[in-house]
Protein backbone atom coordinates (compact mmCIF):
# COMPACT_ATOMS: atom_id res chain seq x y z
CA UNK A 1 0.00 0.00 0.00
CA UNK A 2 1.46 3.75 -1.01
CA UNK A 3 1.49 6.38 1.57
CA UNK A 4 1.42 9.60 -0.15
CA UNK A 5 3.91 11.48 1.70
CA UNK A 6 3.23 15.24 2.13
CA UNK A 7 0.28 13.90 1.09
CA UNK A 8 0.88 14.91 -2.21
CA UNK A 9 -1.48 14.64 -5.07
CA UNK A 10 -4.21 14.12 -2.91
CA UNK A 11 -6.98 15.55 -3.83
CA UNK A 12 -9.73 16.59 0.02
CA UNK A 13 -12.48 17.96 -1.55
CA UNK A 14 -14.30 19.96 -5.00
CA UNK A 15 -13.27 23.69 -5.01
CA UNK A 16 -15.02 26.81 -6.89
CA UNK A 17 -13.18 28.81 -5.26
CA UNK A 18 -9.46 28.55 -6.72
CA UNK A 19 -7.56 26.89 -9.74
CA UNK A 20 -3.72 26.43 -10.10
CA UNK A 21 -1.97 25.51 -13.59
CA UNK A 22 1.17 25.18 -11.89
CA UNK A 23 3.07 24.21 -15.15
CA UNK A 24 2.47 27.55 -16.76
CA UNK A 25 1.83 29.27 -13.52
CA UNK A 26 -1.53 30.60 -13.91
CA UNK A 27 -3.65 31.34 -11.11
CA UNK A 28 -7.59 31.87 -10.90
CA UNK A 29 -10.12 32.75 -8.27
CA UNK A 30 -13.62 31.58 -9.23
CA UNK A 31 -12.53 31.79 -13.48
CA UNK A 32 -10.67 35.17 -12.96
CA UNK A 33 -7.23 35.63 -13.50
CA UNK A 34 -5.77 36.80 -10.59
CA UNK A 35 -3.47 39.45 -13.12
CA UNK A 36 -7.04 41.06 -13.56
CA UNK A 37 -8.31 41.04 -10.19
CA UNK A 38 -4.98 42.70 -9.00
CA UNK A 39 -5.55 45.46 -11.65
CA UNK A 40 -8.99 46.47 -11.79
CA UNK A 41 -10.74 45.04 -8.11
CA UNK A 42 -10.42 45.67 -4.62
CA UNK A 43 -10.36 43.48 -1.74
CA UNK A 44 -13.71 43.88 -0.74
CA UNK A 45 -14.82 43.01 -4.29
CA UNK A 46 -12.83 39.85 -4.39
CA UNK A 47 -13.80 38.40 -0.87
CA UNK A 48 -17.21 38.65 -1.66
CA UNK A 49 -16.40 36.96 -5.22
CA UNK A 50 -15.27 34.33 -3.09
CA UNK A 51 -18.15 33.46 -0.40
CA UNK A 52 -21.10 34.30 -2.67
CA UNK A 53 -19.98 33.00 -5.95
CA UNK A 54 -20.12 36.45 -8.18
CA UNK A 55 -18.26 39.76 -7.92
CA UNK A 56 -21.18 42.13 -5.96
CA UNK A 57 -23.25 44.87 -7.29
CA UNK A 58 -23.35 48.06 -5.62
CA UNK A 59 -25.87 47.29 -3.04
CA UNK A 60 -23.91 44.09 -2.18
CA UNK A 61 -20.93 45.83 -1.49
CA UNK A 62 -21.89 48.46 0.27
CA UNK A 63 -24.47 45.71 2.40
CA UNK A 64 -20.77 43.41 2.29
CA UNK A 65 -19.02 46.18 3.38
CA UNK A 66 -21.14 47.23 6.44
CA UNK A 67 -20.98 43.54 8.21
CA UNK A 68 -17.43 43.42 7.49
CA UNK A 69 -17.30 46.81 9.40
CA UNK A 70 -19.17 45.60 12.44
CA UNK A 71 -16.48 43.02 12.51
CA UNK A 72 -14.02 45.78 13.27
CA UNK A 73 -15.53 46.29 17.03
CA UNK A 74 -13.94 43.67 19.29
CA UNK A 75 -15.17 42.21 22.56
CA UNK A 76 -13.13 43.77 25.52
CA UNK A 77 -11.73 41.06 26.61
CA UNK A 78 -10.14 40.20 23.42
CA UNK A 79 -7.82 43.58 23.95
CA UNK A 80 -7.26 42.66 27.42
CA UNK A 81 -5.83 39.15 26.04
CA UNK A 82 -3.65 41.02 23.49
CA UNK A 83 -2.81 43.73 25.84
CA UNK A 84 -1.51 41.08 28.13
CA UNK A 85 0.94 39.23 25.92
CA UNK A 86 4.64 40.15 25.58
CA UNK A 87 5.18 43.37 23.72
CA UNK A 88 7.85 40.82 21.44
CA UNK A 89 5.45 38.63 21.18
CA UNK A 90 5.25 37.43 17.04
CA UNK A 91 1.77 39.19 15.61
CA UNK A 92 1.03 35.49 14.27
CA UNK A 93 0.72 34.08 17.78
CA UNK A 94 -1.14 37.17 18.81
CA UNK A 95 -3.58 36.48 16.54
CA UNK A 96 -4.09 32.98 17.23
CA UNK A 97 -4.96 33.15 21.01
CA UNK A 98 -7.30 36.18 19.97
CA UNK A 99 -9.35 33.70 17.42
CA UNK A 100 -8.87 30.81 20.19
CA UNK A 101 -10.23 32.88 23.06
CA UNK A 102 -12.73 33.98 20.74
CA UNK A 103 -14.21 30.56 20.26
CA UNK A 104 -14.60 30.47 23.60
CA UNK A 105 -18.91 32.30 22.79
CA UNK A 106 -19.00 29.19 19.86
CA UNK A 107 -19.78 26.35 21.51
CA UNK A 108 -23.52 27.23 20.37
CA UNK A 109 -23.12 27.27 16.52
CA UNK A 110 -24.62 25.95 14.49
CA UNK A 111 -23.48 25.41 10.62
CA UNK A 112 -26.03 26.53 7.92
CA UNK A 113 -25.14 28.59 4.36
CA UNK A 114 -26.71 31.83 6.15
CA UNK A 115 -25.07 31.54 10.12
CA UNK A 116 -21.66 30.99 7.90
CA UNK A 117 -21.72 33.85 5.40
CA UNK A 118 -22.68 36.14 8.68
CA UNK A 119 -20.15 34.61 10.70
CA UNK A 120 -17.38 35.35 7.50
CA UNK A 121 -17.89 38.61 7.67
CA UNK A 122 -17.58 39.31 11.22
CA UNK A 123 -14.16 37.45 11.08
CA UNK A 124 -12.80 39.26 8.36
CA UNK A 125 -13.54 42.41 10.47
CA UNK A 126 -11.92 40.84 13.54
CA UNK A 127 -9.09 39.32 11.59
CA UNK A 128 -8.19 43.18 10.60
CA UNK A 129 -9.00 44.56 14.19
CA UNK A 130 -6.87 41.83 15.59
CA UNK A 131 -4.01 42.41 13.28
CA UNK A 132 -3.61 46.09 13.44
CA UNK A 133 -3.75 45.83 17.45
CA UNK A 134 -1.41 43.31 17.54
CA UNK A 135 1.26 45.73 15.36
CA UNK A 136 -0.26 48.96 18.02
CA UNK A 137 0.59 46.64 21.07
CA UNK A 138 4.08 45.20 20.19
CA UNK A 139 4.67 49.27 19.25
CA UNK A 140 3.42 50.12 22.97
CA UNK A 141 0.41 52.17 21.69
CA UNK A 142 -3.15 51.57 23.04
CA UNK A 143 -5.69 49.29 21.56
CA UNK A 144 -8.35 50.77 19.29
CA UNK A 145 -10.97 49.40 17.21
CA UNK A 146 -10.53 50.11 13.45
CA UNK A 147 -12.27 53.04 11.72
CA UNK A 148 -14.46 52.89 8.61
CA UNK A 149 -13.29 54.01 5.76
CA UNK A 150 -13.00 53.98 2.08
CA UNK A 151 -11.48 50.41 1.94
CA UNK A 152 -10.62 47.43 4.69
CA UNK A 153 -6.78 47.55 3.48
CA UNK A 154 -6.89 51.57 4.79
CA UNK A 155 -8.89 51.21 8.07
CA UNK A 156 -6.58 48.41 8.79
CA UNK A 157 -3.17 50.27 8.09
CA UNK A 158 -4.46 53.44 9.05
CA UNK A 159 -4.60 51.63 12.73
CA UNK A 160 -1.88 49.34 12.85
CA UNK A 161 0.68 51.97 11.58
CA UNK A 162 -0.95 54.27 13.79
CA UNK A 163 -1.07 57.21 11.05
CA UNK A 164 -3.03 58.43 7.74
CA UNK A 165 -1.74 55.88 4.69
CA UNK A 166 -0.84 57.52 1.58
CA UNK A 167 -2.92 56.19 -1.34
CA UNK A 168 0.17 53.90 -2.94
CA UNK A 169 0.73 52.21 0.47
CA UNK A 170 -3.23 51.11 0.39
CA UNK A 171 -2.71 49.75 -3.18
CA UNK A 172 0.08 47.91 -2.00
CA UNK A 173 -1.80 46.62 0.63
CA UNK A 174 -4.91 45.96 -0.98
CA UNK A 175 -3.55 43.76 -3.81
CA UNK A 176 -1.56 41.87 -1.23
CA UNK A 177 -4.53 41.31 0.44
CA UNK A 178 -5.83 39.66 -2.93
CA UNK A 179 -2.83 38.04 -3.91
CA UNK A 180 -2.23 36.34 -0.39
CA UNK A 181 -6.12 35.72 -0.45
CA UNK A 182 -6.55 32.19 -1.55
CA UNK A 183 -4.27 29.12 -3.11
CA UNK A 184 -6.90 26.01 -2.92
CA UNK A 185 -6.00 23.21 0.12
CA UNK A 186 -2.51 24.05 1.16
CA UNK A 187 -1.69 22.95 5.04
CA UNK A 188 -2.95 26.00 6.53
CA UNK A 189 -6.39 25.68 4.82
CA UNK A 190 -6.63 21.68 4.82
CA UNK A 191 -5.77 22.16 9.10
CA UNK A 192 -8.92 24.78 8.74
CA UNK A 193 -11.19 21.87 6.99
CA UNK A 194 -9.97 19.49 9.51
CA UNK A 195 -11.37 21.56 12.12
CA UNK A 196 -14.31 22.55 10.68
CA UNK A 197 -14.87 18.73 9.51
CA UNK A 198 -15.69 17.86 13.06
CA UNK A 199 -18.36 20.43 13.38
CA UNK A 200 -15.72 22.45 15.00
CA UNK A 201 -16.49 26.38 14.95
CA UNK A 202 -15.50 28.83 12.75
CA UNK A 203 -12.76 30.79 15.09
CA UNK A 204 -11.57 27.38 15.85
CA UNK A 205 -11.09 26.57 12.27
CA UNK A 206 -9.03 29.77 11.85
CA UNK A 207 -6.94 28.90 15.05
CA UNK A 208 -5.72 25.80 13.46
CA UNK A 209 -5.45 27.20 10.13
CA UNK A 210 -3.05 29.74 11.85
CA UNK A 211 -0.97 27.48 13.59
CA UNK A 212 -0.37 25.34 10.16
CA UNK A 213 0.42 28.54 8.68
CA UNK A 214 3.29 29.43 11.32
CA UNK A 215 6.05 27.80 9.89
CA UNK A 216 9.07 28.64 7.43
CA UNK A 217 8.01 26.01 4.98
CA UNK A 218 4.46 28.07 4.84
CA UNK A 219 3.31 31.24 5.52
CA UNK A 220 6.52 31.82 7.69
CA UNK A 221 8.99 31.52 4.31
CA UNK A 222 8.30 35.87 3.20
CA UNK A 223 9.82 36.72 6.88
CA UNK A 224 12.55 33.71 6.32
CA UNK A 225 13.39 35.02 2.66
CA UNK A 226 13.81 38.70 4.22
CA UNK A 227 15.73 37.84 6.82
CA UNK A 228 17.89 35.74 4.14
CA UNK A 229 18.50 39.00 2.06
CA UNK A 230 18.98 41.13 5.50
CA UNK A 231 22.11 38.47 6.50
CA UNK A 232 23.48 38.42 2.87
CA UNK A 233 23.85 42.39 3.41
CA UNK A 234 24.16 43.44 -0.32
CA UNK A 235 24.08 42.56 -4.14
CA UNK A 236 27.94 41.74 -3.89
CA UNK A 237 28.14 39.11 -1.61
CA UNK A 238 25.35 36.93 -2.84
CA UNK A 239 27.93 34.50 -4.96
CA UNK A 240 29.96 33.60 -1.97
CA UNK A 241 26.97 33.43 0.11
CA UNK A 242 25.33 31.16 -2.28
CA UNK A 243 28.20 29.11 -2.64
CA UNK A 244 28.42 28.61 1.43
CA UNK A 245 24.99 28.33 2.08
CA UNK A 246 22.79 27.05 -0.71
CA UNK A 247 25.76 24.51 -2.64
CA UNK A 248 28.15 23.24 -0.24
CA UNK A 249 25.49 23.23 3.26
CA UNK A 250 22.55 22.38 0.55
CA UNK A 251 20.56 24.54 2.82
CA UNK A 252 16.96 25.76 1.04
CA UNK A 253 16.68 28.86 -0.45
CA UNK A 254 13.62 30.52 1.17
CA UNK A 255 11.17 31.68 -0.62
CA UNK A 256 11.84 29.28 -3.54
CA UNK A 257 9.98 26.17 -4.38
CA UNK A 258 6.45 25.19 -4.29
CA UNK A 259 4.73 22.32 -4.14
CA UNK A 260 2.11 22.91 -7.49
CA UNK A 261 3.68 25.63 -9.13
CA UNK A 262 6.48 24.09 -11.72
CA UNK A 263 7.62 27.89 -12.80
CA UNK A 264 7.21 31.20 -11.59
CA UNK A 265 4.53 31.94 -8.82
CA UNK A 266 2.38 34.28 -10.84
CA UNK A 267 1.85 36.25 -7.65
CA UNK A 268 5.43 37.10 -6.91
CA UNK A 269 6.02 38.43 -10.01
CA UNK A 270 3.40 41.14 -8.94
CA UNK A 271 5.26 41.53 -5.76
CA UNK A 272 8.10 42.01 -7.26
CA UNK A 273 6.88 45.20 -9.38
CA UNK A 274 4.77 46.25 -6.41
CA UNK A 275 7.99 46.01 -4.13
CA UNK A 276 9.96 47.67 -6.91
CA UNK A 277 7.55 50.56 -7.11
CA UNK A 278 7.35 51.48 -3.46
CA UNK A 279 10.84 51.08 -1.90
CA UNK A 280 12.11 54.25 -1.52
CA UNK A 281 14.52 53.92 1.55
CA UNK A 282 18.42 52.82 0.74
CA UNK A 283 18.33 50.30 3.24
CA UNK A 284 15.06 48.65 1.36
CA UNK A 285 16.34 49.06 -1.98
CA UNK A 286 19.49 47.36 -1.29
CA UNK A 287 17.44 44.71 -0.18
CA UNK A 288 15.82 44.69 -3.07
CA UNK A 289 18.67 44.41 -5.42
CA UNK A 290 20.33 41.63 -3.21
CA UNK A 291 16.71 40.07 -3.57
CA UNK A 292 17.63 40.33 -7.28
CA UNK A 293 20.69 39.67 -7.50
CA UNK A 294 19.70 35.80 -5.59
CA UNK A 295 16.95 35.38 -7.78
CA UNK A 296 18.93 35.21 -10.73
CA UNK A 297 21.49 32.81 -8.98
CA UNK A 298 18.88 30.48 -7.43
CA UNK A 299 16.83 29.96 -11.41
CA UNK A 300 20.29 29.45 -13.03
CA UNK A 301 21.02 26.92 -9.85
CA UNK A 302 17.58 25.47 -8.98
CA UNK A 303 15.58 25.94 -12.59
CA UNK A 304 16.24 22.48 -14.04
CA UNK A 305 14.43 21.18 -11.21
CA UNK A 306 11.57 23.18 -11.42
CA UNK A 307 11.99 25.54 -8.64
CA UNK A 308 11.64 29.19 -9.21
CA UNK A 309 10.39 31.74 -6.79
CA UNK A 310 7.44 31.96 -4.70
CA UNK A 311 4.97 34.37 -3.58
CA UNK A 312 6.79 34.96 -0.46
CA UNK A 313 10.17 36.33 -2.06
CA UNK A 314 9.32 39.77 -2.75
CA UNK A 315 6.04 39.79 -0.52
CA UNK A 316 8.04 41.16 2.81
CA UNK A 317 10.02 43.76 1.00
CA UNK A 318 6.59 45.35 -0.29
CA UNK A 319 5.57 45.38 3.63
CA UNK A 320 8.42 46.66 4.81
CA UNK A 321 8.30 49.36 2.58
CA UNK A 322 4.93 50.37 3.69
CA UNK A 323 6.43 50.95 6.84
CA UNK A 324 5.71 47.07 9.30
CA UNK A 325 8.57 45.08 10.90
CA UNK A 326 9.46 41.91 10.02
CA UNK A 327 7.63 39.98 12.49
CA UNK A 328 4.23 41.16 11.02
CA UNK A 329 4.99 39.75 7.68
CA UNK A 330 3.37 36.14 8.51
CA UNK A 331 0.50 37.70 10.34
CA UNK A 332 -0.41 40.18 7.44
CA UNK A 333 -0.14 36.79 5.07
CA UNK A 334 -3.12 35.29 7.62
CA UNK A 335 -4.91 38.38 7.47
CA UNK A 336 -5.38 38.04 3.38
CA UNK A 337 -5.76 34.18 4.17
CA UNK A 338 -8.49 34.20 6.66
CA UNK A 339 -11.24 35.15 4.05
CA UNK A 340 -10.13 32.08 1.64
CA UNK A 341 -10.41 30.20 4.72
CA UNK A 342 -14.07 30.89 5.86
CA UNK A 343 -14.38 30.42 2.19
CA UNK A 344 -13.32 26.70 2.02
CA UNK A 345 -14.87 26.32 5.56
CA UNK A 346 -18.51 27.53 3.77
CA UNK A 347 -17.94 25.41 0.90
CA UNK A 348 -17.07 22.40 2.61
CA UNK A 349 -19.68 22.92 4.89
CA UNK A 350 -22.42 23.53 2.01
CA UNK A 351 -21.31 20.19 0.33
CA UNK A 352 -21.42 17.09 2.00
CA UNK A 353 -19.28 17.02 4.36
CA UNK A 354 -17.76 14.37 6.33
CA UNK A 355 -15.25 13.90 9.33
CA UNK A 356 -11.66 14.07 7.98
CA UNK A 357 -10.20 10.77 9.21
CA UNK A 358 -7.48 9.41 6.85
CA UNK A 359 -5.44 6.55 7.81
CA UNK A 360 -1.87 5.32 9.44
CA UNK A 361 0.01 2.46 8.10
CA UNK A 362 1.18 0.65 11.07
CA UNK A 363 5.03 -0.49 10.95
CA UNK A 364 5.45 -2.05 14.69
CA UNK A 365 6.48 -4.64 16.70
CA UNK A 366 4.12 -7.50 15.95
CA UNK A 367 1.15 -9.03 18.67
CA UNK A 368 3.46 -9.81 22.18
CA UNK A 369 2.09 -10.57 25.01
CA UNK A 370 2.44 -8.42 27.85
CA UNK A 371 4.81 -8.41 30.75
CA UNK A 372 3.43 -6.23 33.41
CA UNK A 373 6.00 -3.64 34.43
CA UNK A 374 7.21 -4.40 38.12
CA UNK A 375 7.50 -1.13 40.54
CA UNK A 376 10.11 -2.68 42.60
N1 LIG B 1 15.82 25.43 -2.07
C1 LIG B 1 16.56 24.45 -2.60
N2 LIG B 1 16.03 23.31 -3.12
C2 LIG B 1 14.71 23.19 -3.11
C3 LIG B 1 13.87 24.18 -2.57
C4 LIG B 1 14.48 25.33 -2.05
N3 LIG B 1 13.72 26.31 -1.52
N4 LIG B 1 12.59 23.78 -2.67
C5 LIG B 1 12.62 22.58 -3.25
N5 LIG B 1 13.89 22.21 -3.51
C6 LIG B 1 14.35 20.96 -4.14
C7 LIG B 1 14.35 19.83 -3.09
O1 LIG B 1 15.60 19.76 -2.45
C8 LIG B 1 14.05 18.62 -3.96
O2 LIG B 1 15.24 18.28 -4.64
P1 LIG B 1 15.60 16.72 -4.93
O3 LIG B 1 14.52 16.24 -5.85
O4 LIG B 1 16.94 16.78 -5.56
O5 LIG B 1 15.57 16.04 -3.60
C9 LIG B 1 13.08 19.17 -5.00
O6 LIG B 1 13.37 20.55 -5.11
C10 LIG B 1 11.62 18.97 -4.61
O7 LIG B 1 11.42 19.58 -3.34
P2 LIG B 1 10.47 19.02 -2.19
O8 LIG B 1 11.05 19.40 -0.86
O9 LIG B 1 10.15 17.58 -2.41
O10 LIG B 1 9.17 19.86 -2.47
P3 LIG B 1 7.88 19.95 -1.56
O11 LIG B 1 6.75 20.09 -2.49
O12 LIG B 1 7.80 18.84 -0.56
O13 LIG B 1 8.10 21.29 -0.73
C11 LIG B 1 8.25 23.61 -0.25
C12 LIG B 1 7.63 22.52 -1.15
C13 LIG B 1 7.56 24.91 -0.54
C14 LIG B 1 7.98 23.24 1.21
C15 LIG B 1 9.76 23.69 -0.54
O14 LIG B 1 9.98 24.09 -1.86
C16 LIG B 1 10.47 24.63 0.43
O15 LIG B 1 10.81 24.22 1.55
N6 LIG B 1 10.69 25.93 0.03
C17 LIG B 1 11.31 26.90 0.92
C18 LIG B 1 10.28 27.48 1.86
C19 LIG B 1 9.30 28.38 1.12
O16 LIG B 1 9.67 29.26 0.37
N7 LIG B 1 7.99 28.15 1.38
C20 LIG B 1 6.91 28.96 0.79
C21 LIG B 1 6.02 28.14 -0.09
S1 LIG B 1 4.94 29.06 -1.16
C22 LIG B 1 3.81 29.96 -0.25
C23 LIG B 1 3.36 29.38 1.04
O17 LIG B 1 2.89 28.24 1.11
O18 LIG B 1 3.49 30.08 2.02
Amino acid sequence: MDISSGLEDVYIKHTGLTSIDGEKGILRYRGYNINDLVEHSTFEEVAYLMLYGELPTSEQLRTFKNSVEKGYLLPDYVKQIISSMPREAEALSVYMTAFAAMSASESNFKWSPQTDKAKAAEIIGHAASVVANANRHSMGLQLRDLAPSDSYARSFLEAALDRKAEQGEVRVMDRALILYLDHEVPASTTAALVACSTLSDMYSSIAAAIAALKGPLHGGAAESAYTQFARIGSPEKVDAWFNENIVEKKQKLMGFGHRVYKTYDPRMKIFKKMATDIVKRDEDRNILLTAEKLEERGVEQFGAKHVYPNTDYYSGIAYRAVGFPVNMFTALFALSRTTGWVAHISEYNESEPRIMRPRALYKGPGPRDLAPVSHH
